[in-house]
């Protein structure tokens, strides 16, 4: 019988015996895989585990501080937090195809994390959150049966270069086995069944250039919908929701006057892999109050529309 305690007791025996008095490094992203990880090992080993946390300035409004509220804080666990958010804009500026913009990402990302692990002494082992759907899906990119539409760069792995063990302790594990112990290891339900992000972050969201001001934009239209689907017992309804910023302007009114500004769209799907989605059927009300709410909020953005696009043909991100 499949218990989460059971194989709670049963991991923290493997990694103790595996890393005995070694010190262990993990990258939190915020995601379920990387925070169960997480509160794994620190269960197991405490103090052992050392989590580096890059806040790349991609990522949603308030995020890097609840990841750090929540590991740092709250479980107390040592979290080091790596503020590189003028790295990646820099690193992104001008660049506009999807796909350069992912490499890029990925890329600074693993630069800033090598310069962070290597201050640290005496680490012996990587962890990673990867989990059995991702052991499969990155054996079939090596075969090459699997077609690479995007390049899911956080799926993977880190580089050779940092000669460490790489200790995987939910890698025989399902999603819902990883949010099943997640919950049992006493991480806030918000964070266990939260929607998938991507590694990229709103990178893939801002379409083309990337630039500050949009993320900022687009981090405020997001928090609003993401506030409401809660609010309105959606979110969990739903696989996946999230607001997409198009760099173009549209006209309209505001008060008295005429303005000229960008445009947002709304997604939201429902999913069982996450390789087809249907788009989810929000009330036509739900979405007219989300609509008035972003444009009377969010200065800057004076239209929005709704993504009502399968998958296929469309992919979830608009990127
Ligand atoms: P698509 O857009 O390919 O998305 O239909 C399928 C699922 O994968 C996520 N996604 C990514 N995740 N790095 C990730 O870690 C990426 O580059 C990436 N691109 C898409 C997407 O959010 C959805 O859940």
């Amino acid at each position: 019988l499949w218990k989460p305690g059971h194989i709670i007791a049963e991991s923290i025996e493997k990694i103790r015996a595996k890393v005995g008095t070694d010190t262990v490094l993990l990258g939190l992203s915020g995601g379920v895989d990387s925070s169960v990880a997480a509160a794994l090992l620190h269960k197991a080993i405490g103090n052992q585990l050392i989590c580096v946390f890059v806040d790349n300035g991609l990522l949603r409004r308030g995020e890097a501080d609840q990841v750090m509220a929540t590991f740092a804080r709250h479980l107390g666990i040592k979290v080091i937090r790596i503020d590189a958010e003028s790295r990646f804009l820099e690193a992104l500026a001008g660049v506009v195809d999807p796909e350069a913009k992912r490499k890029i990402i990925g890329r600074v990302f693993i630069e800033v994390f090598e310069e962070a692990a290597a201050k640290l002494p005496n680490v012996q082992w990587l962890a990673q959150g990867t989990i059995y759907p991702d052991v499969i899906e990155s054996a079939g990119g090596k075969t090459g049966k699997a077609q690479v539409i995007k390049s899911h760069h956080n799926v993977g792995g880190l580089p050779e270069e940092l000669n460490l063990k790489l200790l995987e302790p939910l890698r025989e594990l399902f999603k819902d086995e990883v949010r099943h112990l997640g919950t049992e290891l006493g991480l806030p339900f918000d964070l266990v069944y939260r929607h998938p992000f991507p590694g990229p972050g709103l990178g893939v969201r801002i379409l083309g250039e990337v630039k500050k001001e949009y993320a900022d934009l687009l981090r405020l239209a997001d928090a609003i919908f993401i506030e409401e689907l809660h609010a309105h017992d959606w979110y969990d309804k739903v696989s996946q929701a999230f607001a997409v910023f198009l760099p173009v302007k549209s006209v309209g009114v505001m008060g008295d006057g005429r303005c000229y500004d960008f445009v947002v769209a709304l997604r939201a799907v429902e999913s069982v892999d996450f390789m087809t989605a249907r788009w989810a059927h929000l009330p036509y009300d739900f979405l007219d109050h989300v609509s008035r709410r972003i444009i009377n909020e969010v200065s800057g953005i004076s239209r929005v529309t709704y993504d009502i696009s399968g998958k296929p043909p469309a992919t979830i991100e608009w990127e």
